[in-house]
C-alpha cells in the first residue's frame, strides 16, 4: 500500500479558470487524514444531513464528530483503500478523497470516493466514483474539477472505462459527467448510467 499511495497525488489539482467567483481558484484531492477534523466537521455541518455521496458515511443522521470516530472513520477509509485488506460482500476497496483548496487553507469542500470493482449494486446503481460538493461551494465548477482529478486516480488504479451514475433529475450530477466525457448507457430504477472511457465495458456482475 505504501508504495501504491507513495505515487497517488496527494497533489494533483486542477483549475476553476472558467467558473469565476469567490472560491479558491484550484483544488486538490487528498486522502482522509485526522488532521482535518474541525475542517472535516464543519463541512459535514453545511451538509445539514443532505446528500454526502463519496463521504462514505453509511449513516448521515450520525456522522463521525467526536475524536474517537473520526480517528476510527479516517482509519477505515484508509483501510479500505488497500488492496491487502479483507472485505467481508458486497464490500469492495474504495479510494475516499476529500475537495480541499489548492491554496493551502483549512477547508474541506467536498468528498469523492472510487470504488474499485463494481458489484451487482454499484452495477446498476452506485458506479464507479460518487462525489458531492458542500452547499456554498456549489456553481464553481469544483464537482467538474474534482471529477476530472478522480478520473485521472481511477485510470491509476486500472479502472477502465469508468462507470458514474446520477438521479435522472439531478441536472448538476449530469452536467458533470457530462462535461467528463460521460457517455449514457441506459436509466436503471432512476438512475442515469454513464461511460467514461471507450474500454470494453464489463459484464453485470
Ligand atoms: C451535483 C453536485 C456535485 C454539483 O457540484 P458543483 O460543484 O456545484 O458542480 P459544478 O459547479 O462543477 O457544475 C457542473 C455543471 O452542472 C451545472 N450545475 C450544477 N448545479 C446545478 C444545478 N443545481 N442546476 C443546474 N445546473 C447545475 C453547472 O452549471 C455546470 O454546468 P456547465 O458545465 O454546463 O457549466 C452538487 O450539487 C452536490 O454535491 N449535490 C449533492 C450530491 C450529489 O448529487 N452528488 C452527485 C451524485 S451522482
Amino acid at each position: 500500500m505504501a508504495d501504491r499511495r507513495s505515487r497517488e497525488p496527494e497533489a494533483t489539482q486542477a483549475h476553476l479558470a472558467w467558473h469565476p467567483g469567490p472560491m479558491p481558484s484550484e483544488i486538490r484531492l487528498v486522502p482522509p487524514s485526522v488532521s482535518r477534523h474541525a475542517a472535516f466537521v464543519d463541512c459535514v455541518a453545511d451538509f445539514a444531513g443532505t446528500a454526502m455521496d463519496g463521504a462514505s458515511i453509511v449513516d448521515l443522521t450520525a456522522p463521525p464528530v467526536s475524536d474517537a470516530e473520526f480517528i476510527e472513520f479516517v482509519t477505515e477509509r484508509l483501510a479500505q483503500e488497500d488492496p491487502a485488506t479483507e472485505l467481508e460482500e458486497p464490500w469492495v476497496h474504495c479510494t475516499s478523497r476529500w475537495i480541499v483548496p489548492a491554496d493551502g487553507s483549512d477547508e474541506v469542500l467536498g468528498f469523492l470516493a472510487i470504488r474499485h470493482d463494481l458489484n451487482r449494486f454499484l452495477y446498476d446503481q452506485g458506479g464507479h466514483v460518487g462525489y458531492s460538493v458542500r452547499p456554498s461551494a456549489r456553481r464553481r465548477g469544483i464537482a467538474s474539477a474534482a471529477l476530472a482529478l478522480g478520473l485521472q486516480e481511477a485510470r491509476g488504479l486500472g479502472i477502465a472505462p469508468v462507470l458514474i451514475t446520477c438521479d435522472e433529475h439531478n441536472v448538476g450530477s449530469r452536467r458533470t459527467i457530462e462535461t467528463a466525457g460521460g457517455q449514457l448507457e441506459n436509466v436503471v430504477e432512476g438512475k442515469l448510467r454513464f461511460w467514461i472511457g471507450d474500454e470494453e465495458r464489463p459484464m453485470r456482475p
